[in-house]
């Protein structure tokens, strides 16, 4: 029987009025983007968003772009909570999971692939965009992003995510209850962190860790073990986000990896962008 441990976390995920999608903040990256100016829209009308959860940031990202009329498809076991618009026509859920390395059976091929925020579940990002490309037009527009760890983080990440899938097959209700205990060492950390700063004069940039003032908070989170609290937040909220980031993956998917990558299979690469210390997007024409 298969495995669906993932899909019920993510199913519970589905739960929290917070979630891991902030649907703002993306939106920067794709303004003034000369290429979208030039696009012949009518031709674009059908979109294939994989991993959008409620889809509220690609439909964002799709107004900003002025697109009107779209067919949108979106692929995720959690339902779309997007409402028609003069932008989204038609919304299809296609109600499942993607692997990275089983062809899909989409009746279509699509003419723009928004993926965000959703490859860093993946064993292996570029895996799942070569099986994703293979439903796009030619010229299709790809827009993809990438998930980059500094090292110690990485390797913390998939221990944990090791760790979560494990307790959660065992006994669900249980891993809930040590995500608690694990938020609630987060918040105290987070607690005592909080007006700590520190002014890195030599950098450790292989390690992630940047000159400049920083908070330790930040260090600890960005480079270390992805403790996250904000004061007020509940335990719950805290818990969510946690297993978020357990739920993720820790690849080498670097700038020049993307690059390369890209030149390598043909996909003209329009903008290659960091837009946090831990995701590059790619925009690129298939
Ligand atoms: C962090 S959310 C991102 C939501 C949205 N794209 C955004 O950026 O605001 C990740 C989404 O990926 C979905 N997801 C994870 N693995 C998936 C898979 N194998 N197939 C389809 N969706 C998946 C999850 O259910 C979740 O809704």
């Amino acid at each position: 029987m298969a495995d669906d441990t993932k899909e019920r976390i993510f199913q519970w995920l589905g739960n929290f009025t917070t979630s891991a999608e902030a649907p703002d903040k993306y939106l920067p990256i794709f303004k003034n983007k000369k290429i979208f100016e030039v696009l012949s829209k009518e031709k674009i009308k059908r979109v294939l968003i994989i991993g959008g959860g409620t889809c509220k940031s690609e439909q964002k990202i799709l107004k900003t772009l002025k697109f009107k009329n779209l067919s949108l498809f979106s692929c995720d076991v959690v339902k779309p909570k997007v409402y028609e618009t003069e932008v989204v026509k038609t919304i299809t859920w296609i109600e499942g999971k993607i692997s990275e390395d089983q062809v899909f059976k989409f009746s279509h091929k699509f003419d723009i692939l928004i993926c965000l925020a959703t490859s860093r579940y993946f064993k292996n990002p570029f895996n799942l965009l070569a099986n994703l490309r293979k439903h796009l037009k030619k010229n299709a527009v790809i827009i993809f992003d990438f998930y980059y760890l500094p090292p110690v983080r990485q390797k913390v990440v998939n221990v944990m995510n090791n760790w979560l899938l494990s307790e959660w097959k065992k006994d669900e209700k249980n891993a809930q209850k040590k995500l608690l205990t694990l938020s609630l060492i987060s918040k105290e950390l987070a607690r005592l962190a909080k007006n700590s700063k520190i002014v890195v004069k030599d950098e450790i940039s292989e390690l992630g860790i940047f000159k400049g003032k920083s908070n330790i908070q930040s260090i600890i989170y960005e480079s270390i073990f992805p403790f996250w609290s904000r004061e007020n937040a509940s335990l719950k909220k805290v818990s969510s986000l946690l297993t978020w980031q357990f739920l993720s993956i820790g690849n080498n998917t670097s700038k020049m990896k993307i690059t390369n990558y890209s030149k390598k299979n043909h996909i003209k690469i329009v903008s290659l962008e960091q837009i946090s210390k831990d995701t590059n997007i790619l925009i690129g024409l298939n």
